[in-house]
Protein backbone atom coordinates (compact mmCIF):
# COMPACT_ATOMS: atom_id res chain seq x y z
CA UNK A 1 0.00 0.00 0.00
CA UNK A 2 3.08 2.10 1.37
CA UNK A 3 4.68 1.93 -2.14
CA UNK A 4 1.43 2.89 -4.44
CA UNK A 5 1.49 6.03 -1.88
CA UNK A 6 4.92 7.01 -2.44
CA UNK A 7 4.70 5.95 -6.70
CA UNK A 8 1.28 8.21 -7.01
CA UNK A 9 3.58 11.16 -4.98
CA UNK A 10 6.53 10.53 -7.12
CA UNK A 11 3.97 10.37 -10.56
CA UNK A 12 2.84 13.49 -9.12
CA UNK A 13 6.09 15.53 -8.85
CA UNK A 14 7.92 13.92 -11.91
CA UNK A 15 5.11 13.15 -14.48
CA UNK A 16 3.86 16.81 -14.82
CA UNK A 17 7.10 17.52 -16.02
CA UNK A 18 7.30 17.97 -19.97
CA UNK A 19 8.18 15.18 -21.72
CA UNK A 20 11.48 16.48 -23.53
CA UNK A 21 12.48 13.48 -25.79
CA UNK A 22 16.64 14.17 -27.38
CA UNK A 23 16.75 12.92 -31.05
CA UNK A 24 18.82 9.61 -30.08
CA UNK A 25 18.35 7.48 -33.30
CA UNK A 26 20.60 4.24 -33.67
CA UNK A 27 20.81 4.66 -37.27
CA UNK A 28 20.59 7.92 -37.36
CA UNK A 29 23.49 8.90 -40.43
CA UNK A 30 25.67 11.64 -39.39
CA UNK A 31 24.70 15.05 -41.05
CA UNK A 32 26.46 17.94 -40.70
CA UNK A 33 24.02 19.75 -38.86
CA UNK A 34 23.02 16.93 -36.76
CA UNK A 35 26.34 16.09 -35.34
CA UNK A 36 25.96 16.28 -31.98
CA UNK A 37 22.86 14.19 -32.09
CA UNK A 38 24.75 11.31 -32.67
CA UNK A 39 24.26 7.93 -30.98
CA UNK A 40 26.19 8.10 -27.77
CA UNK A 41 26.84 12.01 -28.52
CA UNK A 42 27.64 13.49 -24.90
CA UNK A 43 25.12 16.88 -24.80
CA UNK A 44 27.14 18.50 -21.89
CA UNK A 45 30.09 17.33 -21.65
CA UNK A 46 32.82 18.35 -24.04
CA UNK A 47 33.82 15.75 -27.24
CA UNK A 48 35.40 16.76 -30.81
CA UNK A 49 33.06 16.95 -33.81
CA UNK A 50 34.86 14.28 -35.10
CA UNK A 51 37.49 11.72 -34.91
CA UNK A 52 39.63 10.16 -32.50
CA UNK A 53 40.56 12.33 -28.95
CA UNK A 54 42.44 11.79 -25.76
CA UNK A 55 44.04 13.35 -22.60
CA UNK A 56 43.23 17.43 -22.25
CA UNK A 57 46.37 19.38 -22.81
CA UNK A 58 47.32 22.83 -22.38
CA UNK A 59 44.91 24.24 -19.87
CA UNK A 60 44.94 27.40 -19.82
CA UNK A 61 43.02 30.73 -18.56
CA UNK A 62 43.86 33.92 -20.70
CA UNK A 63 42.01 36.97 -21.58
CA UNK A 64 38.33 35.10 -20.39
CA UNK A 65 38.79 32.41 -22.19
CA UNK A 66 38.91 29.13 -20.83
CA UNK A 67 41.71 27.33 -23.41
CA UNK A 68 41.13 23.15 -23.42
CA UNK A 69 43.56 21.38 -25.86
CA UNK A 70 43.32 17.95 -26.62
CA UNK A 71 45.30 14.85 -27.99
CA UNK A 72 44.00 14.19 -31.45
CA UNK A 73 44.23 12.18 -34.54
CA UNK A 74 42.44 13.76 -37.08
CA UNK A 75 41.68 10.65 -39.76
CA UNK A 76 40.30 8.62 -37.51
CA UNK A 77 38.37 7.07 -34.44
CA UNK A 78 41.64 5.24 -33.33
CA UNK A 79 44.72 6.80 -31.49
CA UNK A 80 47.45 8.12 -34.43
CA UNK A 81 49.67 10.35 -34.89
CA UNK A 82 48.84 12.79 -32.26
CA UNK A 83 48.45 16.14 -32.65
CA UNK A 84 46.96 18.77 -30.26
CA UNK A 85 43.09 19.46 -30.90
CA UNK A 86 41.61 23.28 -29.41
CA UNK A 87 38.16 24.39 -27.90
CA UNK A 88 37.75 27.56 -26.16
CA UNK A 89 35.16 28.57 -23.17
CA UNK A 90 33.91 31.25 -21.29
CA UNK A 91 32.38 29.19 -18.99
CA UNK A 92 33.95 25.81 -18.86
CA UNK A 93 30.62 24.50 -19.84
CA UNK A 94 30.04 25.73 -23.34
CA UNK A 95 32.81 24.92 -26.05
CA UNK A 96 33.85 26.16 -29.37
CA UNK A 97 36.06 24.08 -31.40
CA UNK A 98 38.89 25.26 -32.84
CA UNK A 99 41.38 24.20 -35.91
CA UNK A 100 44.38 21.76 -34.61
CA UNK A 101 47.11 23.80 -32.80
CA UNK A 102 50.05 21.73 -33.15
CA UNK A 103 50.71 19.43 -36.09
CA UNK A 104 53.51 16.54 -35.53
CA UNK A 105 57.07 17.98 -37.27
CA UNK A 106 60.39 16.24 -37.95
CA UNK A 107 61.33 16.16 -34.15
CA UNK A 108 57.79 13.50 -33.78
CA UNK A 109 54.09 13.52 -32.54
CA UNK A 110 52.60 16.09 -30.62
CA UNK A 111 52.35 14.33 -27.32
CA UNK A 112 50.74 15.35 -23.78
CA UNK A 113 51.89 18.41 -22.22
CA UNK A 114 50.74 22.18 -20.94
CA UNK A 115 50.43 25.74 -21.51
CA UNK A 116 51.25 29.12 -19.81
CA UNK A 117 50.59 32.71 -20.01
CA UNK A 118 54.63 34.09 -19.65
CA UNK A 119 53.53 37.23 -18.26
CA UNK A 120 57.01 38.78 -17.92
CA UNK A 121 57.52 37.54 -21.21
CA UNK A 122 60.72 35.67 -19.74
CA UNK A 123 60.63 33.64 -23.12
CA UNK A 124 61.26 36.31 -25.32
CA UNK A 125 58.73 35.28 -27.42
CA UNK A 126 56.56 38.01 -27.33
CA UNK A 127 56.28 41.65 -25.27
CA UNK A 128 55.43 43.01 -21.72
CA UNK A 129 52.33 44.38 -23.48
CA UNK A 130 51.63 40.88 -25.54
CA UNK A 131 52.13 38.43 -23.38
CA UNK A 132 52.98 34.88 -25.48
CA UNK A 133 51.32 31.48 -24.33
CA UNK A 134 53.81 29.30 -24.14
CA UNK A 135 52.65 25.38 -24.83
CA UNK A 136 55.45 22.75 -23.27
CA UNK A 137 54.86 19.28 -24.66
CA UNK A 138 56.17 15.72 -25.43
CA UNK A 139 58.03 14.59 -28.92
CA UNK A 140 57.59 11.26 -29.54
CA UNK A 141 59.43 10.38 -32.61
CA UNK A 142 57.89 7.40 -34.24
CA UNK A 143 61.50 6.26 -36.45
CA UNK A 144 63.02 6.46 -32.94
CA UNK A 145 60.53 4.23 -31.01
CA UNK A 146 60.49 2.10 -34.03
CA UNK A 147 64.48 1.32 -34.51
CA UNK A 148 64.77 0.36 -31.20
CA UNK A 149 65.60 3.51 -29.77
CA UNK A 150 64.88 4.66 -25.96
CA UNK A 151 65.65 8.66 -26.41
CA UNK A 152 62.36 8.91 -28.56
CA UNK A 153 60.30 11.29 -26.13
CA UNK A 154 62.02 14.57 -25.69
CA UNK A 155 60.15 17.86 -24.76
CA UNK A 156 59.14 20.54 -27.11
CA UNK A 157 57.65 24.57 -26.89
CA UNK A 158 55.69 26.32 -29.38
CA UNK A 159 54.46 29.90 -28.74
CA UNK A 160 51.12 32.05 -29.27
CA UNK A 161 51.06 35.48 -29.70
CA UNK A 162 46.96 36.37 -30.32
CA UNK A 163 45.21 33.74 -27.47
CA UNK A 164 45.87 30.73 -28.69
CA UNK A 165 44.94 31.32 -32.49
CA UNK A 166 48.13 30.68 -34.58
CA UNK A 167 51.39 28.68 -32.99
CA UNK A 168 55.12 29.34 -34.01
CA UNK A 169 57.45 26.21 -32.66
CA UNK A 170 60.25 26.88 -31.04
CA UNK A 171 63.40 27.10 -33.48
CA UNK A 172 66.02 25.10 -31.44
CA UNK A 173 63.25 22.33 -29.99
CA UNK A 174 63.74 20.08 -27.96
CA UNK A 175 64.52 21.98 -25.07
CA UNK A 176 64.70 19.19 -22.84
CA UNK A 177 66.73 15.87 -24.76
CA UNK A 178 66.53 12.75 -23.58
CA UNK A 179 69.06 10.46 -22.18
CA UNK A 180 67.65 6.93 -22.84
CA UNK A 181 64.16 7.07 -20.71
CA UNK A 182 62.11 5.43 -22.95
CA UNK A 183 58.48 6.65 -21.10
CA UNK A 184 59.81 10.72 -21.08
CA UNK A 185 56.63 12.56 -20.80
CA UNK A 186 53.79 14.43 -20.59
CA UNK A 187 55.66 17.80 -19.01
CA UNK A 188 53.11 20.43 -17.09
CA UNK A 189 54.72 23.95 -16.03
CA UNK A 190 54.03 25.99 -13.18
CA UNK A 191 55.10 29.41 -12.14
CA UNK A 192 56.30 29.34 -8.95
CA UNK A 193 56.15 32.75 -7.32
CA UNK A 194 59.09 31.81 -4.32
CA UNK A 195 61.70 30.73 -6.12
CA UNK A 196 60.85 33.47 -9.49
CA UNK A 197 61.18 30.46 -12.22
CA UNK A 198 59.23 28.15 -13.74
CA UNK A 199 58.87 24.33 -12.43
CA UNK A 200 58.00 21.67 -15.19
CA UNK A 201 56.99 18.48 -13.71
CA UNK A 202 57.11 15.16 -16.14
CA UNK A 203 57.17 11.58 -15.63
CA UNK A 204 60.29 9.15 -16.51
CA UNK A 205 58.97 5.61 -16.54
CA UNK A 206 58.40 4.67 -12.84
CA UNK A 207 58.54 8.45 -10.99
CA UNK A 208 58.35 11.90 -11.31
CA UNK A 209 60.91 14.44 -12.23
CA UNK A 210 61.30 17.85 -11.83
CA UNK A 211 63.06 20.60 -13.51
CA UNK A 212 63.23 24.73 -13.52
CA UNK A 213 64.18 27.21 -16.11
CA UNK A 214 64.34 31.33 -15.79
CA UNK A 215 63.02 31.10 -19.72
CA UNK A 216 61.06 28.42 -20.49
CA UNK A 217 63.98 27.34 -22.61
CA UNK A 218 66.76 26.90 -20.46
CA UNK A 219 65.44 23.76 -17.97
CA UNK A 220 67.73 22.30 -15.08
CA UNK A 221 67.03 18.82 -13.70
CA UNK A 222 66.04 19.24 -10.04
CA UNK A 223 64.60 16.17 -8.35
CA UNK A 224 63.16 13.06 -8.62
CA UNK A 225 59.80 11.85 -6.64
CA UNK A 226 57.96 8.70 -6.27
CA UNK A 227 60.27 5.10 -7.02
CA UNK A 228 59.18 3.85 -3.91
CA UNK A 229 55.84 5.07 -3.13
CA UNK A 230 52.34 4.91 -4.45
CA UNK A 231 51.28 2.76 -7.35
CA UNK A 232 52.86 0.91 -9.85
CA UNK A 233 51.29 -1.06 -11.44
CA UNK A 234 51.57 0.37 -14.77
CA UNK A 235 53.69 3.23 -16.46
CA UNK A 236 53.41 6.95 -14.60
CA UNK A 237 51.81 9.95 -17.07
CA UNK A 238 50.51 13.15 -16.59
CA UNK A 239 51.80 14.74 -13.54
CA UNK A 240 50.80 18.04 -12.32
CA UNK A 241 51.74 19.81 -9.14
CA UNK A 242 50.03 22.10 -7.47
CA UNK A 243 49.52 24.11 -4.52
CA UNK A 244 45.97 24.18 -2.23
CA UNK A 245 44.84 25.59 0.43
CA UNK A 246 43.17 22.76 3.30
CA UNK A 247 39.76 23.38 3.88
CA UNK A 248 38.50 25.79 7.02
CA UNK A 249 42.64 25.95 8.26
CA UNK A 250 45.00 28.42 7.06
CA UNK A 251 47.36 25.32 6.36
CA UNK A 252 49.12 24.73 2.45
CA UNK A 253 49.57 21.82 0.75
CA UNK A 254 50.89 20.71 -2.39
CA UNK A 255 49.40 17.64 -4.82
CA UNK A 256 50.97 15.84 -7.13
CA UNK A 257 48.53 14.00 -9.17
CA UNK A 258 49.66 10.96 -11.45
CA UNK A 259 47.96 8.93 -14.09
CA UNK A 260 48.61 5.41 -14.08
CA UNK A 261 48.38 2.49 -16.71
CA UNK A 262 47.29 0.14 -16.24
CA UNK A 263 47.37 -0.29 -11.94
CA UNK A 264 44.27 1.49 -11.01
CA UNK A 265 41.93 0.03 -8.66
CA UNK A 266 39.19 -1.29 -11.03
CA UNK A 267 41.18 -1.87 -13.82
CA UNK A 268 43.28 -0.02 -16.58
CA UNK A 269 43.93 3.66 -16.26
CA UNK A 270 43.34 5.80 -13.23
CA UNK A 271 44.68 8.66 -11.40
CA UNK A 272 46.35 8.50 -8.28
CA UNK A 273 47.85 11.42 -5.77
CA UNK A 274 50.13 12.40 -3.55
CA UNK A 275 49.64 15.31 -0.76
CA UNK A 276 53.17 16.47 0.59
CA UNK A 277 55.30 19.40 0.26
CA UNK A 278 57.40 21.10 -2.22
CA UNK A 279 60.33 23.47 -1.25
CA UNK A 280 61.40 24.67 -5.53
CA UNK A 281 63.34 21.60 -5.39
CA UNK A 282 61.74 19.01 -4.68
CA UNK A 283 58.44 17.23 -3.44
CA UNK A 284 58.24 15.27 -0.68
CA UNK A 285 55.43 13.17 0.77
CA UNK A 286 55.13 10.55 3.64
CA UNK A 287 52.27 9.25 1.63
CA UNK A 288 53.62 5.40 1.19
CA UNK A 289 50.23 3.74 -0.32
CA UNK A 290 48.26 5.25 -3.41
CA UNK A 291 45.09 7.80 -2.93
CA UNK A 292 42.80 7.60 -6.17
CA UNK A 293 41.17 10.73 -7.65
CA UNK A 294 38.12 8.91 -9.18
CA UNK A 295 37.50 5.26 -8.60
CA UNK A 296 35.88 4.54 -11.69
CA UNK A 297 37.57 3.27 -14.66
CA UNK A 298 36.90 6.21 -16.68
CA UNK A 299 38.89 9.15 -15.27
CA UNK A 300 42.34 9.44 -17.23
CA UNK A 301 45.39 11.52 -17.74
CA UNK A 302 43.45 14.72 -16.00
CA UNK A 303 44.59 18.04 -15.24
CA UNK A 304 44.10 21.10 -13.88
CA UNK A 305 44.05 24.75 -15.13
CA UNK A 306 46.86 27.64 -15.64
CA UNK A 307 46.55 30.68 -14.83
CA UNK A 308 43.20 30.54 -12.63
CA UNK A 309 42.96 32.58 -8.93
CA UNK A 310 44.79 30.17 -6.09
CA UNK A 311 41.17 29.18 -4.65
CA UNK A 312 40.25 27.76 -8.12
CA UNK A 313 41.72 24.59 -8.90
CA UNK A 314 39.83 23.34 -11.91
CA UNK A 315 40.41 19.93 -13.47
CA UNK A 316 39.12 18.10 -16.48
CA UNK A 317 40.03 14.34 -17.06
CA UNK A 318 39.67 12.16 -20.44
CA UNK A 319 36.44 10.41 -19.58
CA UNK A 320 37.84 6.71 -21.21
CA UNK A 321 40.31 3.86 -20.61
CA UNK A 322 43.40 2.48 -22.30
CA UNK A 323 41.84 -1.03 -21.71
CA UNK A 324 39.23 -0.73 -24.13
CA UNK A 325 38.99 2.89 -25.32
CA UNK A 326 39.73 2.28 -29.18
CA UNK A 327 36.29 -0.12 -29.03
CA UNK A 328 33.51 1.73 -27.78
CA UNK A 329 30.49 1.91 -29.93
CA UNK A 330 31.17 5.21 -31.35
CA UNK A 331 30.60 6.01 -34.91
CA UNK A 332 32.37 9.33 -36.16
CA UNK A 333 34.13 10.39 -33.06
CA UNK A 334 35.87 8.43 -30.00
CA UNK A 335 35.65 10.06 -26.41
CA UNK A 336 34.43 13.00 -24.34
CA UNK A 337 36.28 15.05 -21.48
CA UNK A 338 34.76 14.80 -17.52
CA UNK A 339 32.66 17.30 -16.63
CA UNK A 340 34.97 20.21 -15.69
CA UNK A 341 36.05 19.72 -11.59
CA UNK A 342 36.96 21.77 -8.83
CA UNK A 343 39.98 20.01 -6.43
CA UNK A 344 39.66 20.72 -2.88
CA UNK A 345 41.39 19.53 -0.08
CA UNK A 346 40.55 18.15 3.12
CA UNK A 347 42.20 16.72 6.68
CA UNK A 348 40.33 14.72 8.94
CA UNK A 349 42.18 12.31 11.24
CA UNK A 350 44.92 13.82 10.34
CA UNK A 351 44.67 12.43 6.36
CA UNK A 352 44.68 14.50 4.02
CA UNK A 353 41.87 13.85 1.14
CA UNK A 354 41.59 15.38 -2.28
CA UNK A 355 38.13 16.18 -3.65
CA UNK A 356 36.90 16.39 -6.45
CA UNK A 357 33.28 18.12 -7.85
CA UNK A 358 31.69 19.44 -10.90
CA UNK A 359 31.98 23.36 -10.86
CA UNK A 360 29.63 25.76 -9.90
CA UNK A 361 28.80 26.50 -13.25
CA UNK A 362 27.00 23.30 -14.50
CA UNK A 363 24.40 24.94 -12.69
CA UNK A 364 23.05 27.05 -15.37
CA UNK A 365 22.55 24.18 -17.18
CA UNK A 366 20.34 22.43 -14.90
CA UNK A 367 16.14 22.53 -15.45
CA UNK A 368 13.01 21.08 -14.05
CA UNK A 369 14.68 21.17 -11.11
CA UNK A 370 12.11 19.80 -7.99
CA UNK A 371 13.23 19.91 -4.71
CA UNK A 372 11.17 18.24 -2.36
CA UNK A 373 11.53 15.50 0.87
CA UNK A 374 10.94 11.65 -0.15
CA UNK A 375 10.49 9.28 2.46
CA UNK A 376 10.88 5.60 1.51
CA UNK A 377 10.05 2.70 4.32
CA UNK A 378 12.19 -0.13 5.08
CA UNK A 379 12.52 -2.69 2.03
CA UNK A 380 10.56 -0.56 0.02
CA UNK A 381 11.64 0.95 -3.75
CA UNK A 382 10.02 3.82 -5.38
CA UNK A 383 9.97 3.73 -8.93
CA UNK A 384 10.10 6.98 -10.62
CA UNK A 385 9.44 7.95 -14.63
CA UNK A 386 12.07 9.92 -15.68
CA UNK A 387 12.78 10.96 -19.71
CA UNK A 388 15.07 13.58 -18.71
CA UNK A 389 17.61 10.90 -16.85
CA UNK A 390 19.70 9.73 -19.39
CA UNK A 391 20.93 13.38 -20.04
CA UNK A 392 19.47 14.56 -16.17
CA UNK A 393 21.31 15.15 -12.59
CA UNK A 394 20.03 13.13 -9.75
CA UNK A 395 20.48 14.38 -6.80
CA UNK A 396 19.74 13.78 -2.51
CA UNK A 397 20.89 14.08 1.01
CA UNK A 398 20.21 11.13 2.90
CA UNK A 399 21.86 9.53 6.05
CA UNK A 400 20.26 6.35 4.96
CA UNK A 401 22.74 3.01 5.43
CA UNK A 402 21.56 0.63 2.24
CA UNK A 403 19.82 1.60 -0.95
CA UNK A 404 20.41 0.58 -4.40
CA UNK A 405 19.83 3.42 -7.46
CA UNK A 406 19.12 0.91 -11.00
CA UNK A 407 18.27 3.09 -14.34
CA UNK A 408 16.94 1.51 -16.64
CA UNK A 409 15.05 1.50 -19.98
CA UNK A 410 11.98 -0.62 -22.09
CA UNK A 411 14.58 -2.87 -23.21
CA UNK A 412 15.54 -3.85 -19.59
CA UNK A 413 19.13 -2.36 -19.87
CA UNK A 414 20.16 -1.79 -16.34
CA UNK A 415 22.69 0.44 -14.56
CA UNK A 416 22.81 -0.47 -10.78
CA UNK A 417 24.52 1.04 -7.84
CA UNK A 418 25.22 -0.03 -4.91
CA UNK A 419 25.55 2.41 -1.56
CA UNK A 420 26.40 0.39 1.52
CA UNK A 421 27.46 2.34 4.27
CA UNK A 422 27.40 0.26 6.96
CA UNK A 423 30.08 -2.53 4.70
CA UNK A 424 31.36 0.69 3.78
CA UNK A 425 31.62 0.07 0.54
CA UNK A 426 29.87 1.74 -3.05
CA UNK A 427 29.83 -0.89 -6.37
CA UNK A 428 28.87 0.60 -9.86
CA UNK A 429 27.30 -2.48 -12.23
CA UNK A 430 27.16 -1.99 -15.77
CA UNK A 431 27.50 -5.35 -17.02
CA UNK A 432 24.15 -4.99 -18.00
CA UNK A 433 23.95 -1.65 -19.02
CA UNK A 434 23.66 -1.56 -22.81
CA UNK A 435 26.38 -2.24 -25.53
CA UNK A 436 29.16 -3.79 -23.48
CA UNK A 437 30.69 -6.53 -25.95
CA UNK A 438 32.67 -4.69 -28.14
CA UNK A 439 35.33 -5.32 -25.23
CA UNK A 440 36.01 -7.89 -22.55
CA UNK A 441 37.35 -5.89 -20.21
CA UNK A 442 34.30 -3.26 -20.13
CA UNK A 443 31.80 -5.04 -18.68
CA UNK A 444 33.37 -8.20 -17.31
CA UNK A 445 33.37 -6.80 -13.29
CA UNK A 446 31.38 -5.06 -10.65
CA UNK A 447 33.62 -1.63 -10.15
CA UNK A 448 34.16 -0.88 -6.60
CA UNK A 449 34.94 2.23 -4.09
CA UNK A 450 35.46 2.02 -0.56
CA UNK A 451 33.59 4.55 1.44
CA UNK A 452 33.24 5.64 4.93
CA UNK A 453 30.67 4.83 7.18
CA UNK A 454 29.27 8.51 7.66
CA UNK A 455 27.33 7.48 11.06
CA UNK A 456 23.96 8.69 10.96
CA UNK A 457 25.33 12.07 9.42
CA UNK A 458 23.65 13.08 5.86
CA UNK A 459 25.65 13.00 2.91
CA UNK A 460 24.78 14.28 -0.98
CA UNK A 461 24.63 11.65 -3.65
CA UNK A 462 24.62 13.40 -6.93
CA UNK A 463 24.71 11.70 -10.07
CA UNK A 464 25.17 13.54 -13.38
CA UNK A 465 24.14 11.29 -16.57
CA UNK A 466 25.04 12.12 -20.29
CA UNK A 467 23.96 9.42 -22.58
CA UNK A 468 26.98 7.56 -22.58
CA UNK A 469 28.51 8.32 -19.01
CA UNK A 470 27.53 8.48 -15.49
CA UNK A 471 29.73 10.44 -12.77
CA UNK A 472 29.20 9.99 -9.04
CA UNK A 473 29.59 12.06 -6.23
CA UNK A 474 29.35 11.00 -2.94
CA UNK A 475 29.40 13.35 0.53
CA UNK A 476 30.53 16.52 -2.28
CA UNK A 477 33.38 15.35 -4.00
CA UNK A 478 34.94 12.30 -1.41
CA UNK A 479 34.35 9.81 -3.04
CA UNK A 480 34.18 10.22 -6.99
CA UNK A 481 33.17 7.30 -9.69
CA UNK A 482 33.05 8.18 -13.26
CA UNK A 483 32.23 5.08 -15.74
CA UNK A 484 31.20 5.58 -19.49
CA UNK A 485 27.92 3.68 -20.35
CA UNK A 486 26.59 2.42 -23.45
CA UNK A 487 22.39 2.19 -23.50
CA UNK A 488 21.25 0.73 -26.66
CA UNK A 489 18.19 3.45 -25.51
CA UNK A 490 18.09 6.06 -23.28
CA UNK A 491 17.55 5.13 -19.84
CA UNK A 492 13.39 6.58 -19.02
CA UNK A 493 13.19 4.82 -15.13
CA UNK A 494 14.57 5.30 -12.15
CA UNK A 495 14.27 3.21 -9.28
CA UNK A 496 15.98 3.66 -5.51
CA UNK A 497 15.15 1.20 -3.15
CA UNK A 498 15.74 1.46 0.17
CA UNK A 499 17.80 -1.78 1.62
CA UNK A 500 17.78 -0.62 5.25
CA UNK A 501 15.47 -1.91 8.65
CA UNK A 502 15.14 1.96 8.56
CA UNK A 503 13.01 4.71 6.74
CA UNK A 504 15.30 6.39 4.25
CA UNK A 505 14.51 9.85 3.55
CA UNK A 506 15.97 11.84 0.59
CA UNK A 507 16.41 15.77 1.34
CA UNK A 508 16.67 17.78 -1.60
CA UNK A 509 15.70 15.22 -3.90
CA UNK A 510 15.95 16.74 -7.20
CA UNK A 511 15.82 15.57 -10.57
CA UNK A 512 16.94 17.75 -13.65
CA UNK A 513 17.69 17.61 -16.91
CA UNK A 514 20.50 19.01 -18.42
CA UNK A 515 20.83 21.86 -21.33
CA UNK A 516 22.69 20.68 -24.64
CA UNK A 517 25.33 22.44 -24.58
CA UNK A 518 25.74 22.45 -28.53
CA UNK A 519 22.06 23.70 -29.05
CA UNK A 520 21.86 27.28 -29.34
C1 LIG B 1 48.18 9.26 -21.62
C2 LIG B 1 49.20 9.27 -22.73
C3 LIG B 1 50.33 10.23 -22.44
C4 LIG B 1 50.84 10.54 -23.80
C5 LIG B 1 49.59 10.55 -24.63
C6 LIG B 1 49.75 10.08 -26.04
O1 LIG B 1 46.92 8.82 -22.02
O2 LIG B 1 49.68 7.95 -22.93
O3 LIG B 1 51.30 9.72 -21.56
O4 LIG B 1 51.52 11.76 -23.84
O5 LIG B 1 48.66 9.72 -23.96
O6 LIG B 1 48.60 10.28 -26.78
Amino acid sequence: MAKWIIIAIIGVIFFGCKKNKIIHNNEKELDPIAWHQENYRPQYHFSPKEKWMNDPNGLVYHKGVYHLFYQYYPEEIVWGPMHWGHATSSDLMHWKHKPIALYPDSHGLIFSGSAVVDTQNSSGFGTIDNPPLVAIYTYHLMEGEQTGRTDFQTQGIAYSLDNGEHWTKYIDNPVIKNEGVKDFRDPKVFWHEKTNSWILTLVAGDHAQIYRSKNLVDWEYLSDFGKEQGAHGGVWECPDLFQLKVEGTDETKWVLLISINPGAPNGGSGTQYFVGDFDGTSFVSDQKEPKWLDWGTDNYAGVTYNNLPDTDRVFIGWMSNWDYARDTPTKSWRSAMTLPRNLTLSKNNNEYALLNYPVLEIEKLLETKKKNVVRLAPKLKMTLPSDDISQGELRFKTSSTNFTIVLKNSLGEKLSLLCDVTEGKFTLDRSASGETDFNEAFGNKVHYMPINNFGDKAFEVRIFIDWSSIEVFLNKGQYVMTDLIFPKEPYNTIEITNKSEQEMVLKDFEIAKVKSIWKP
